[in-house]
C-alpha cells in the first residue's frame, strides 16, 4: 500500500482517530518536534495532526500521496493559521533536491508502507536530509506483552482494512542499506509506539 486508499478514508480519518489522538498521540507529537529547527519536512503529513507542534522558527513542508488527505490538511492550515507548504508527493520519489532539510519527521507513515517500500522510502529521506540533519520516525509495533499483543492481533484486520497499516513492519532492518545511522530508539507509549531517531551515515574519510 502506498497511500492511495487514504483518499477514501480522508473524510472520516480525524473522527476515527480522535480517541487515540486525544489519549495517546498529542503528547508524543509534542516530544517529536521539541528540538527541531530550520527546514523541516513532515513526510506523510496526512490531515495535519502535527501542525500545532511545529516549532515557531522552522520552515515546514508537508508532503502526502493522497490529495484528499492534503485537502483536509489545507483546511486545518487555514483554521490554525500555520505556516506550512503542502505538496502532493510520493515519499519514495520526492521532487526535492539532495540535502534540502535540516529535520524530517514522519508519524505513522512507515507502518503503512509495505516491506518493499521501506528501503526506497528511507533512502529518499536520507537523500533529502542534510548531513547533520535529524530524522524522527514514529511507528506502531507489536507489543511483547502477551495480553497487549493479543489485543493488537484482534485489531490488526481493522487497521489493515481501514488504514492499510500493519504492526509488524521492521523498519530498523533497512536502515543500514538505506545509509542511515540509528541515533536512538525508544518507546514513547508503552512498548507499542516507537521513536527512531536517525541521521545520514557519514562518508568515511579514507
Ligand atoms: C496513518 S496516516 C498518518 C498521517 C499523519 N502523519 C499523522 O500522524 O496523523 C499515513 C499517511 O501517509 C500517507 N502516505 C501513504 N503512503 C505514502 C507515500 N508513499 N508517500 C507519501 N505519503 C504517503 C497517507 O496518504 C496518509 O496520509
Amino acid at each position: 500500500m502506498q497511500g492511495k486508499s487514504y483518499d477514501h478514508i480522508a473524510r472520516v480519518y480525524d473522527i476515527l482517530d480522535l480517541p487515540f489522538e486525544n489519549s495517546r498521540y498529542r503528547p508524543l507529537r509534542r516530544i517529536l518536534f521539541r528540538d527541531l529547527e530550520g527546514d523541516l519536512l513532515d513526510a506523510g503529513v496526512g490531515t495535519g495532526r502535527n501542525f500545532p507542534f511545529y516549532p515557531e522558527n522552522a520552515r515546514v513542508t508537508g508532503i502526502d500521496l493522497s490529495p484528499a488527505m492534503l485537502e483536509r490538511a489545507r483546511q486545518r492550515r487555514e483554521k490554525l493559521a500555520v505556516a506550512v507548504e503542502l505538496q502532493q508527493m510520493n515519499v519514495m520519489k520526492m521532487e526535492f533536491a539532495d540535502d534540502s532539510f535540516d529535520s524530517i519527521v514522519s508519524t505513522f507513515l512507515f507502518c503503512v508502507l509495505d516491506a518493499e517500500c521501506q528501503q526506497p522510502a528511507l533512502e529518499e529521506l536520507r537523500r533529502v536530509c542534510r548531513p547533520n540533519g535529524t530524522i524522527h520516525i514514529l511507528e506502531y509495533v507489536f507489543s511483547k506483552n502477551p495480553l497487549r499483543r493479543f489485543i493488537m492481533k484482534l485489531w490488526q484486520p481493522w487497521v489493515r482494512f481501514a488504514y492499510g497499516a500493519a504492526f509488524d513492519r521492521d523498519t530498523e532492518q533497512y536502515l543500514e542499506a538505506a545509509g542511515l545511522d540509528l541515533l536512538e530508539e525508544k518507546f514513547l507509549y508503552k512498548d507499542i509506539i516507537k521513536l527512531l531517531s536517525l541521521r545520514p551515515k557519514r562518508a568515511s574519510a579514507t
